[in-house]
């Protein structure tokens, strides 16, 4: 087996695409695998996504009638948990893929929630418009991230917080292997199973490895202009929550 770094460097060539075609495949693949994409958390994490969703909207410190902003917020999931969680706060949930929040409004709890077209480049809000604008599984998606982290905090308010929730390369060399026999092989094959498209979730693990560490990651949030980055580290490391706030 190829360690964890050399996985990473294997996968530049081949399963990522390059940084000009990202855009397009990223929005293609989960157009794709929008019908089974919340059925293939709740299998890859043993429902432990739900958790994290609800760790980061603690995080975000959002005062009970506040505005959030879930950017990538595919079928709404975290928009949804926020609403259960703050029936008195202002939910959107963006995201530049229709497919992924044409689900989202098929399911009756979230029907209601004010899905909205656009780029996390190009967010289509006014300055300081949010009280916490908050991410899931979005970051390792996008090419330039201290300027989709800039452009989150340009609409949070200051004093709001930014809260990314991302997957993250375990550096625990005893997992190493199990997380690799994990990420590299079962998932794609439970992926193909389930959605047909095996490729899709080849590209998760590989997408995950050539992320940064948690650490590496504070110090993008804070080139994005966010101050008092602090993170969580969870599921032996495989995944971490980012929190920064606007000053
Ligand atoms: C892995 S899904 C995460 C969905 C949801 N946040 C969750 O927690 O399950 C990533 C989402 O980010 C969206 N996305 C990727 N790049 C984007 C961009 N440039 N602008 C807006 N959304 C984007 C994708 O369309 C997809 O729905």
């Amino acid at each position: 087996m190829m360690k964890l770094a050399e996985q990473g460097r294997a996968a530049e060539g081949s399963v990522l695409p390059s940084a000009a075609d990202k855009p397009v495949y990223v929005n293609q693949m989960f157009a794709r695998i929008a019908p089974t994409y919340d059925l293939m958390n709740r299998l890859m994490t043993g429902g432990q996504d739900r958790r994290w969703r609800e760790l980061l909207l603690e995080l975000c410190d959002l005062p009970v009638r506040g505005r959030l902003l879930d950017v990538g917020t595919g079928t709404g999931d975290i928009a949804a948990a926020a609403r259960r969680r703050l029936p008195y706060a202002e939910v959107v949930g963006v995201d530049f893929t229709y497919e992924m929040m044409a689900m989202g409004k098929n399911q009756p709890t979230r029907r209601a929630l004010p899905f909205i077209q656009g780029d996390t480049l190009a967010l289509p809000f006014a300055d300081d418009s949010f009280d916490a604008v908050v991410s899931g599984f979005l970051l390792r998606n996008v090419v330039d991230r201290v300027a989709v982290l800039a452009e989150h905090a340009r609409v949070t308010k200051p004093g709001g917080k930014v809260v990314c929730l991302e997957t993250t390369p375990p550096e625990n060399s005893l997992l190493g292997p199990l997380f690799q026999l994990y990420f590299f092989y079962l998932v794609p094959l439970l992926g193909g199973l389930v959605s047909g498209d095996a490729e899709a979730y080849r590209y998760l693990p590989h997408s995950t490895v050539a992320f940064p560490r948690p650490a590496e990651l504070r110090h993008v949030m804070e080139q994005a202009g966010l101050r008092n980055v602090v993170f969580q580290e969870l599921m032996f490391g495989s995944v971490a929550i980012h929190v920064g706030t606007k000053i």
